[in-house]
């Protein structure tokens, strides 16, 4: 078997990172390709460096450009390494350009595509990242989803279960893990070390990237103002390349000339930067990736947008969403500080994200796949079937598996009195509505 990987930001590098390990582990033949959206040492190598993951083995260097351009190059270029390498399965991961790429190029050359953390949906299409999510899953094979809330997406958009695979979310196995290495050597950020971290009180590390926060000047006028106000906090701003720019180009850089409690600085080591965010107090964020860092370094979060994909960490309660509004920000920020009951609540939130073993159960799940012949994808070689979607309420106990081959049928969706379930083979579907495809 020969798995190839796509990736091309630094959120896909950290996040694949578990797999890559894995996949090498048990020996299997591997090919890397990076597509270089994301280049600067401080967001592509340095990742490389402190994962100690090999140099990826083809990289398309796409570079920055318009979405299509990029996504354009990324297709040629993946493409032509794909027809090359003949893999049995393209991994991809989230929700980036290279995800949109990987996922249609596999997809029209019958390549089995994987991916990886499937099923996030934001619900927004004014995200880009909405729209690689979506295109992504129509050509999917193996669906790895982070947690049920994410199976349940794709399922309501009418996506097979038996193709679904819960397997928790690989931040979680590459946090614990390098949080471990990071305690145990010095700081290696030259502006961390000067800052001191270790024992710096009031902590708030603050990311920030998102098309809809820096091509929207008043959104983040508004976030300005509040990190401008926020004076009890020492704010650690690990700079990204795109936010750098946005604030230079609308002349925002120079208004935070004299601000001692705002440290902006590059983009740290993922090691420095997990024993930061495991430092600090809040984190202030719109990134993806550090909700769900928040919730498992039980560190409080407040998220700068408007909606989640990651609606988990809302529920759990370790996540507040508070967009761009200067005075929300600044009511929830002090109240961490503040109050240490509301801050006690939000550090105990309970880890929606699995246990670690991410990588491991999605190895396995692509071994399973391949030794069943399920990642060879053919033209179908027999008259279609029909069949018709029915509703039920069951009232005697009964499996998902037992009813599906006692009636020729494919269960759907499963209510639970209000709530959908994902419906497990071993699931009892006595007491529960549900709806199901019935093969004639
Ligand atoms: C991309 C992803 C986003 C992800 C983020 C992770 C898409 C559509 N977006 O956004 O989902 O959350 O990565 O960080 O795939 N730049 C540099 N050096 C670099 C990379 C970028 O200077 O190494 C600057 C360029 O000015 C570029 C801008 O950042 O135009 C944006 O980069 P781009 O890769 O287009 O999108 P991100 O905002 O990084
Ligand atoms: N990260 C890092 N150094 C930084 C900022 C972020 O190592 O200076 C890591 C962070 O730990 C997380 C990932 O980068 O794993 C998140 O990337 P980003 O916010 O760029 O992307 P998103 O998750 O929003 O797609």
């Amino acid at each position: 078997m020969k798995i190839a990987t796509v990736l091309g930001t630094r959120p896909e590098i950290i996040k694949m990172a578990p797999i890559l390990d894995e996949i090498e582990k048990r020996g299997i033949d591997s090919v890397l390709i990076h597509t270089g959206q994301h280049y600067d040492k401080e967001m592509s190598d340095n990742f490389f460096k402190d994962l100690e993951l090999s140099t990826p083995d083809y990289n398309i260097q796409v570079e920055s450009s318009s979405h299509g351009k990029q996504t354009g190059l990324m297709m040629k270029g993946i493409e032509e390494v794909i027809l090359d390498e003949k893999p049995d399965i393209v991994l991809v991961q989230g929700d980036t350009n290279a995800v949109l790429a990987g996922a249609v190029v596999a997809g029209k050359l019958h390549i089995a595509v994987g991916h990886v953390e499937a099923g996030l949906r934001s619900f927004d299409l004014t995200m880009p990242e909405e729209i690689n999510r979506k295109i992504a899953d129509i050509t999917t094979q193996m669906y790895f989803v982070p947690t049920e809330k994410s199976a349940i997406n794709l399922l309501a958009e009418d996506f097979p279960r038996d193709k679904i695979i819960e397997t928790g979310n690989t931040v979680v196995d590459a946090c614990f893990r390098h949080l471990e290495i990071a305690e145990k050597r010095p700081i290696e950020e030259d502006s961390l070390r000067e800052l001191d971290i270790e024992n710096m009180d009031n902590i708030l590390t603050l990311t920030m990237h998102r098309a809809e926060n820096t091509d929207d000047e008043s959104r983040l006028r508004g976030i300005i103002a509040a990190l401008k106000e926020l004076t009890e906090m020492n704010i650690i701003f690990p700079i990204h390349p795109r936010t750098k720019k946005t604030l230079k180009n609308l002349g925002l850089w120079d208004g935070f000339n004299g601000l001692d409690h705002i440290h902006i600085i590059k983009p740290v080591g993922y090691l420095d930067f997990l024993l930061l965010m495991s430092k600090s107090t809040l984190i202030l964020t719109d990134s993806g990736g550090l909700q769900e860092e928040a919730v498992t370094l039980s560190v409080p979060v407040l998220t700068l947008r408007y909606n989640t994909e990651r609606p988990e960490t809302v529920d759990v309660g370790g996540n507040i969403l508070v967009g761009a509004d200067t005075d929300v920000i600044l009511e929830n920020a002090r109240k961490i500080l503040t109050d240490e009951e509301f801050a006690n609540n939000m550090k105990n939130a309970i880890n929606p994200y699995g246990d670690g073993t991410a990588a491991i159960k999605t190895v396995d799940a692509i071994e399973d796949f391949y030794k069943r012949g399920l990642l060879n994808i053919k033209a179908p070689e027999e008259v279609a079937t029909s069949f018709v979607r029915k509703i039920e309420a069951i009232d005697t106990d009964i499996t998902v598996k037992e009813f599906e081959d006692k009636n020729k049928a494919v269960v759907h969706l499963v209510y639970d009195g209000e709530a959908m379930v994902f419906p497990n083979d071993e699931l009892n579907l006595n007491g529960k509505m549900i709806t199901y495809d019935k093969y004639q």
